[in-house]
């Protein structure tokens, strides 16, 4: 960013109303919270998590880092998560508030009490310790977003079960691996899903996936009735949740496990084929999922909170499941999509329910702008969303057009938008504005989180100076942090403690800048062959290997390329086993092979746009130039030397894209 940019970009400062009765009220107590971490950091968690969490055996260690890069956080106590967000709050007098409005695909409302909330979290987890689940075990969960869904994770918790979540829109493939991977002992899925005013079947996708092989650690399956339509159930392995919970005691004793007991695993992608296993702990993560809603979103007792994200993602897991309920919040949890019935949904829900902290991904915002643009009934400015008063962004890079848009269409100008920079291995927010004190520029997720040090060094781990790009990384472990790779420490170590920075920094594999007079952060995107399509996080290898699957394809390669609306789009060069294809076969295999990828992984990693070419450009020693294809991806003329290439002729065939 040149220095002529930075003075023309505007500079938003928090109102006073909002300085004055924030958690972190002004930068003079956002830097007093950095500094108390500087000066004592394991100190600084450590109050944290005594005024935070309840223990049912306070812990006396902090920061264990006695065998790095595998930290431990407070592991000498004991507490249940299950017990910190239902028992905690009910036993606080909150028992009649309601901690979930439902609203469905149709528009049906529930609403579910904390107690009534603790209630089916006690039933089922009864029922799932009736089946033989005991701690330590792993449940697979494949549920659509619902009332089911955080029952089903908060009674795994309750027990001690780690749960490993695998999101709606993934296929039977992509649930099969990562059942056998994670050895899960039972899987909670449901009938079907409504999205969009469809019925959409599920149960059917998990019995294929469980028909693949490799899942016979699966004892129990049970299915959640919410389409109705007709299901098979095999008799001895599946269930119907409502039968299981039948005549269940409303009440049920947590299981009290060590801060360090692994609460769920994630999947996401890596730079290799195969997902990985992101191991959280319970201690630590439920610590900075509460400080996160606490000083990012400043939650208070009268907030509505609505984070649009599913529950299969990392999103879902802290602000839908864990954090909102820890903190004792009435939030909103939506089964649906945000253009049905019209693309107004989100503006007339945030109106129905008065919701005042609205948290969602850039993508959601650019096709919204869109939709208004297009049909002026449903701009948010014809809704009344004075209730708002905190807007959030996660998942991708929001560019400062959608920014504007949608501080001044949905915030009205007067609410401040936290631009949250995580991942799914960093369990909570590392980089974000604090409301009541972080004067805001678009595109910049501006500070770290209190406590959090992160930093952009070069390819050595040394810092650069500011205004200059580079790596960026985080330089002291951190509680909700993961903990390792499920079945695979050696690939923990190396892909997030490299030998490069002598395994001392995490590499969270993004390239970042800072501001040359602020310090604020900027993520410059993945510096890896990860992917992220409308905040969906993709391995290229991943869709590769789908590809190099189909009968048809001798070899893949797949880069991305930046798209207006889903922020990068999957393009892939394709070789195919005969001969190239052109013209009305070549539009059928395209079409062909995206449905095999849609098949193999699940729709969201659908390339986009296929090119076909009789080899791949490729160095003398057989390695594919991305480099290249990245450029041809975006339409870009290749200007430099290509001589070192064995084939540059392939170029003026790859770039050619087809329609
Ligand atoms: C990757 C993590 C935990 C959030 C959901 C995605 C990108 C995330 C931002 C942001 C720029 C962002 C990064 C990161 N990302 N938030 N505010 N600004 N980029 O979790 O699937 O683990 O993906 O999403 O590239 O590494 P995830």
């Amino acid at each position: 960013m040149s220095n002529e940019q930075q003075t023309q970009t505007r500079i938003y400062k928090p109102s006073e109303e909002m300085v004055k009765n924030a958690a972190v009220s002004g930068m003079e107590a956002y830097l007093a919270l950095c500094k108390e971490a500087e000066d004592d950091y394991e100190g600084f968690w450590a109050r944290n998590a005594r005024e935070l969490i309840e223990w049912k055996k306070p812990f006396t260690q902090v920061l264990d880092e006695s065998n790095a890069p595998f930290f431990k956080w407070f592991a000498d106590g004991q507490l249940n998560v299950s017990y910190n967000c239902l028992d905690r709050n009910v036993n606080n007098g909150l028992g009649d508030k309601v901690a979930i409005i439902f609203e469905a695909d149709n528009g049906e409302v529930t609403r579910v009490t904390y107690k009534d909330l603790l209630a089916r979290v006690s039933r089922f987890a009864n029922a799932l310790r009736g089946m033989g689940v005991k701690k330590g075990d792993r449940v697979v969960i494949y549920l659509p977003m619902s009332i089911e869904g955080v029952v089903a994770m908060q009674a795994c918790a309750r027990i001690g079960a780690t749960h490993s979540i695998v999101f709606g829109g993934f296929s039977a493939q992509a649930l099969r691996d990562r059942i056998n991977d994670a050895g899960a002992v039972a899987l909670i899925t449901s009938d079907g899903q409504h999205r969009g005013g469809k019925a959409l079947p599920l149960k059917p996708i998990a019995d294929e996936a469980l028909s693949l092989g490799g899942c016979e650690s699966i004892r129990n399956v049970i299915v959640v009735k919410r389409t109705g339509a007709q299901t098979a159930m095999e008799a001895g392995r599946d269930q119907w949740f409502h039968d299981v919970c039948a005549n269940q005691s409303d009440t049920c004793e947590p299981e009290w496990v060590d801060a360090e007991h692994p609460l769920f695993l994630l999947y996401t992608s890596g730079s290799t084929g195969k997902p990985k296993g992101v191991q959280h702990s319970t201690g630590g993560y439920l610590l900075h999922a509460i400080m996160s809603m606490k000083y990012t979103f400043d939650i208070k007792p009268d907030d509505v909170f609505w984070c649009t994200a599913d529950i299969g993602w990392v999103t879902g897991h802290t602000f839908i499941t864990y954090g909102p309920l820890a903190c004792g919040t009435t939030e909103i949890v939506f089964e649906g999509v945000p253009t049905y019935p019209d693309a107004g949904r989100f503006w007339k829900m945030i109106q129905d329910h008065k919701v005042t902290v609205f948290y969602t991904a850039p993508t959601a915002i650019r096709s919204l702008i869109k939709a208004a643009d297009n049909n002026p009934d449903v701009h948010p400015k014809k809704y009344d969303l004075s209730s708002l008063r905190i807007l959030g962004s996660v998942g991708e890079p929001i560019n400062p057009a959608a920014w504007e848009w949608y501080h001044e269409n949905v915030g009205g100008g007067r609410c401040p938008i936290v631009d949250t920079f995580w991942q799914t291995e960093t369990g909570a927010h590392m980089i974000t504005p604090m409301p009541g004190a972080t004067p805001l520029v678009p595109g910049s997720c501006t500070l770290p989180f209190p406590g959090i040090q992160c930093a952009v060094v070069d390819e050595t781990g040394t810092e650069v100076p500011n205004g200059q790009g580079g790596i960026l990384v985080v330089k002291r472990p951190w509680p909700s942090m993961i903990r390792t790779i499920w079945g695979d420490p050696e690939r923990f170590k190396k892909s997030y403690y490299p030998d490069d920075f002598k395994g001392k920094l995490y590499l969270a594999g993004d390239g970042a800048i800072r501001d040359k007079d602020t310090g604020y952060f900027t993520i410059t995107g993945r510096i890896d062959d990860v992917l992220n399509v409308s905040g969906h996080r993709m391995g290229t290898m991943e869709i590769e290997s789908a590809l190099v699957a189909h009968e048809k394809v001798a070899e893949a390669a797949v880069v991305g390329r930046p798209d207006d609306l889903t922020g990068e789009a999957i393009v892939a060069f394709v070789v195919l086993k005969g001969a190239r294809p052109s013209g009305e076969e070549a539009k059928a295999i395209i079409k062909e092979l995206q449905n095999w990828v849609g098949h193999e992984i699940g729709p969201i990693a659908k390339p986009k746009d296929i090119r076909f070419g009789e080899n791949l450009p490729k160095t003398r020693s057989g390695k594919i130039m991305r480099r290249l294809l990245r450029q041809l991806a975006k339409g870009e003329e290749i200007t430099q030397d290509t001589s070192t290439l064995e084939n540059p002729a392939i170029l003026d065939q790859l770039g050619q894209p087809l329609s």
